[in-house]
């Protein structure tokens, strides 16, 4: 029987593309030296047959009927951990693979350890360690007070022997921490190293869909894209989750970026507390810092995270540039929005910040990607760039398109009607985010125009 020779391909570590051949800069995404030497090996016979177990979700068999394909829907596992839980779609999925990206620190052992102790008592549970050592792991389960949680604990790097130890354990439930750690006998290259993260969370794949076992993958994100991030692995789970937040804060967030078994952009808050992560069932108001009194640059938004509504306070500092080309800084939101929302104020609000540098933050390590912050935004920078502040109980959102149009948003009634819940008293709106009847407790100030929300924020500061 011929031998099928080894392919090698070049993959990109900031958008998981596959090249023929290496080049400077990834065709797909555009990134530099970010192509790294894949190899790929063809199935041979022997480990052909070694598999022969783990044919996976697709092929196996003849057609179905779609009618008789039974959901997974029913057999879903709910951890009791009600945050995780919403950004999964309610629970795990058996066979499902579950990536979990996050800065070092930010708590992705803590929330998986968790997880797993969560489903110990009613499934088998494997916790698979390759970063910290067994004793480290079960300091931190005594410190989460789950030291008695029957979680079975492995310690071990090796592919082969994860998948051979499972093949007998049967987990219903496993968790590889972290995928960055793991390397297999089929690759030469270092562990880390691209190759390496993706032949191993392939093989952890086939084994998941072949057993029906829920896999949870733990991946560092570096800033740099030096490492092998997880970026190359999210066309291979099924759902990949994000953990954001500030490691030195309290708030922690979950976000679903891709989710075969639920809603994207779902969001799960925690607060890191001394006994670990807390659910936070009704986060909309813990980002707003109470100021003593109104202070420029600050605008309270009403944001939209998945399903809930979320007040968040945006900040801008608008100071003289020595520059010649003045900054622009954006945390926790689109910096090429910021430069394209600047021009628009300068066009068609007339106001200028050419020689001022202009920093926006959202306060609290929240990310907010909705178009909705744009009208905050630029009423919280020409707030500073004036100094004036704006009132305490205003709140904005609003998306503002390229001819200074002010437009609807999803969702306008349920963003005011929490503001109005949690005490605020005046809102600049999108007219076409006008509730009929209007909102009890809160006063619309209804615009259009970017002029006449600069107009509004002036009546009103
Ligand atoms: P960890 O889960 O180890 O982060 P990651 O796996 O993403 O690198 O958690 C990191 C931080 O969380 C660490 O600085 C300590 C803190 N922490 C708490 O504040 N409370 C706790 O109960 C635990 C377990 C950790
Ligand atoms: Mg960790």
């Amino acid at each position: 029987m011929a031998r099928a020779r080894a392919r090698t391909v070049y993959v990109c570590s900031a958008c998981g593309a596959e090249s023929p051949k290496w080049a400077g800069q990834c065709p797909e995404c555009g990134a530099w030296n970010t192509l790294s030497e894949v190899t790929v090996q063809p199935a041979t016979p022997a480990r052909a047959g070694a598999r022969a177990g783990f044919a996976g979700a697709a092929g196996q068999g003849g057609p179905v009927a779609l009618a008789q394909v039974r959901g997974a829907e029913a057999r879903r596992l709910p951890t009791g951990i009600e945050e995780l839980d919403r950004v999964l779609g309610g629970g795990l999925v058996p066979g499902s693979v579950v990536l979990l990206g996050g800065d070092p620190g930010v708590g992705k052992s803590t929330l998986l350890l968790q997880a797993a102790a969560a489903v110990a008592d009613r499934v088998g549970t494997l916790y698979v360690t390759g970063e910290e050592s067994p004793e480290q792991v079960a300091l931190r389960a005594a410190r989460l007070g789950l030291a008695q949680a029957p979680v079975r604990l492995l310690a071990e790097t090796a592919v082969e022997r994860i998948l051979a130890e499972s093949e007998r354990a049967r987990p219903a439930v496993m968790v590889v921490d972290s995928v960055q750690t793991l390397w297999t006998e089929l690759l030469q290259s270092a562990p880390g190293s691209v190759a390496q993260v993706r032949e191993s969370a392939a093989q952890l794949t086939r084994f998941a869909k072949a057993t029906g076992t829920t896999v949870l993958l733990v991946g560092h994100v570096t800033k740099e894209g030096t490492l092998a991030g997880p970026r190359v692995l999210e066309h291979m789970v099924d759902t990949v989750l994000y953990f954001e937040g500030d490691p030195g804060g309290r708030w922690r967030m979950v976000r679903a970026v891709k989710n075969r078994y639920g809603a994207v952009n779902e969001l799960g808050v925690f607060a890191m507390t001394e006994q670990g992560l807390r659910p936070v069932g009704n986060p909309s108001a813990i980002f707003l810092s109470r100021h003593g009194a109104p202070v420029p640059g600050s605008v309270v938004m009403a944001a939209l995270e998945g399903t809930r509504p979320l007040l968040v306070e945006v900040q801008a500092l608008v100071d003289q540039s020595p520059l010649a080309n003045p900054r622009r800084l954006a945390q926790g939101l689109d910096g090429g929005r910021l430069a394209m929302l600047l021009a628009v104020l300068h066009r068609h609000g007339g106001v200028a910040m050419l020689d001022q540098d202009v920093y926006v933050n959202v306060v609290g390590g929240v990310r907010v990607a909705e178009t909705a912050a744009d009208l905050p935004v630029l009423l919280a920078a020409l707030s500073s760039l004036r100094g004036r502040s704006l009132p305490r109980g205003l709140v904005v959102f609003g998306e503002v398109g390229l001819a200074g149009e002010v437009r609807p948003v999803p969702g306008g009634e349920q963003r005011l009607r929490e503001a109005a819940r949690q005490g605020f008293a005046h809102a600049i709106v999108p007219r076409g985010n006008v509730p009929r009847g209007g909102v009890a407790g809160l006063e619309l100030h209804v615009v259009t125009r970017l002029e006449e929300a600069l107009r509004a924020a002036e009546a009103l500061a």
